[in-house]
């Protein structure tokens, strides 16, 4: 146990997630007030440990954000330290600049550092780690797709966000017979769109995990007019594909330690499917980042606070270099070392197509567009 501990910092990289502000919260608060620590956090993730950029964090500036979406410290997906961008006699070279990092640390009399974040950023806490760095990783990813962790905050609220798109279109949808396709974020996993869209009453879920053909969504879409249903709702998540794997890339983000953005496949999805079914005029939204934003969900402010004070406790006990983790009702923690790379190591959480869920979907006559 080390008892020395005085100071701590946290920074938050990677795109924002709904219930950062609230774990910032829970860690200043139990940090301050529990432990009697003084807490600091670096601004846009590690850019600002690099350019030695903080703000104190007090009782008072967070006292407010325990439903508010984004992060007060800011944040940034590009800025990592041991492979970054700088500019030597006019050129722009990538370099390790780790070492500023660990030495602002010091200078700011920093014991441990607290990173909120995603794959991405977490590996570059890792080696801060690796570097002799006390580090706590606190997990962030509002896709659900880590399997380290039973449930990660911010993924509730995303999904009920993407679950009243499906509502509202439905009336819409209803009143003019139309198909109308609905997009939402989650990456290469399913989860959102899967629980948004049984939550709505799609009638049609694609996923990335089940691959889809337009022959298949128009023959629900027959099936259902059939059935006296001339409408349908098409929850279509963001990184699904084609049976023939098609995919639709929105934009390819430079820097970026994953630059591949997914977005326009309910728009393809859309026309694609109105060549199929001319008797209906079918339609596409995609509300982006939306979901992402705005007050988060009563269930994630209390993930929010676990996760905070259970960043404080791993710290208190001296457990450097481990993410904290929801296993079932209990906190728990996992190395950083054997969590990271999840992504691309086949770690990552998906949707089982045989699984529970959707065989639940699948038995309420929801289509995935694979049969
Ligand atoms: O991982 C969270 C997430 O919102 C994904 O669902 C989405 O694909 C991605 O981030 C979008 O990233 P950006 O904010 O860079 O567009």
């Amino acid at each position: 146990m080390d008892k020395k501990i005085k100071k701590i910092a946290l920074l938050t990289g990677g795109g924002d997630c709904p219930g950062l502000n609230a774990v910032i919260r829970a860690i200043t608060k139990t940090a301050i007030l529990k432990y009697g620590y003084e807490v600091i956090g670096y601004v846009f993730g590690y850019r600002g440990l690099y350019n030695n950029d903080y703000i104190e964090l007090t009782l008072d500036k967070v006292e407010d954000i325990y439903k508010e979406g984004g992060t007060i410290l800011y944040s940034s997906n590009k800025d990592n330290l041991f492979d970054y961008l700088v500019e030597e006699n006019g050129v722009k070279v990538k370099k390790d600049v780790s070492d500023v990092g660990v030495e602002n640390l010091k200078k700011d009399g920093v014991d441990v550092l607290v990173v909120l974040g995603g794959d991405g950023t977490l590996t570059s806490a890792r080696d801060f780690a690796r570097k002799g760095v006390n580090v706590i990783g606190v997990p962030k990813t509002m896709d659900n797709d880590l399997s380290a962790t039973d449930l990660t905050y911010g993924f509730i609220s995303a999904f009920s966000v993407g679950t009243e798109f499906i509502d509202r279109l439905n009336t819409t949808a209803k009143s003019h017979h139309r198909v109308m396709c609905c997009e939402l974020m989650g990456r290469d996993a399913g989860w959102i769109s899967l629980y948004a869209g049984l939550a709505g009453n799609a009638s049609v879920v694609l996923i990335p995990e089940i691959p889809f053909t337009i022959e298949n969504i128009a023959k629900k879409v027959a099936e259902r007019d059939a059935q006296g249903y001339p409408y349908t709702v098409i929850a279509v998540a963001e990184g699904a594909k084609y049976a023939d794997g098609t995919k639709v890339i929105g934009k390819i983000v430079e820097d970026s330690p994953d630059p591949i953005r997914y977005s326009g496949l309910a728009a393809k999805v859309a026309d694609d499917l109105e060549k199929a079914i001319p008797n209906h005029e079918v339609r596409s939204v995609n509300p982006g980042h939306i979901i992402r934003g705005g007050d988060i969900q009563p269930y994630d402010r209390i993930l929010s606070i676990r996760f905070g004070v259970k960043a404080c406790e791993l710290i208190d006990e001296g457990l450097f270099g481990n993410m904290v983790t929801l296993k079932g009702e209990e906190m728990s923690y996992v190395s950083l070392e054997e969590v990271i790379g999840q992504a691309k190591v086949g770690k990552q959480k998906h949707v089982d197509p045989n699984g529970e869920l959707v065989r639940a979907a699948k038995a309420m006559g929801v289509s995935f567009g694979d049969e």
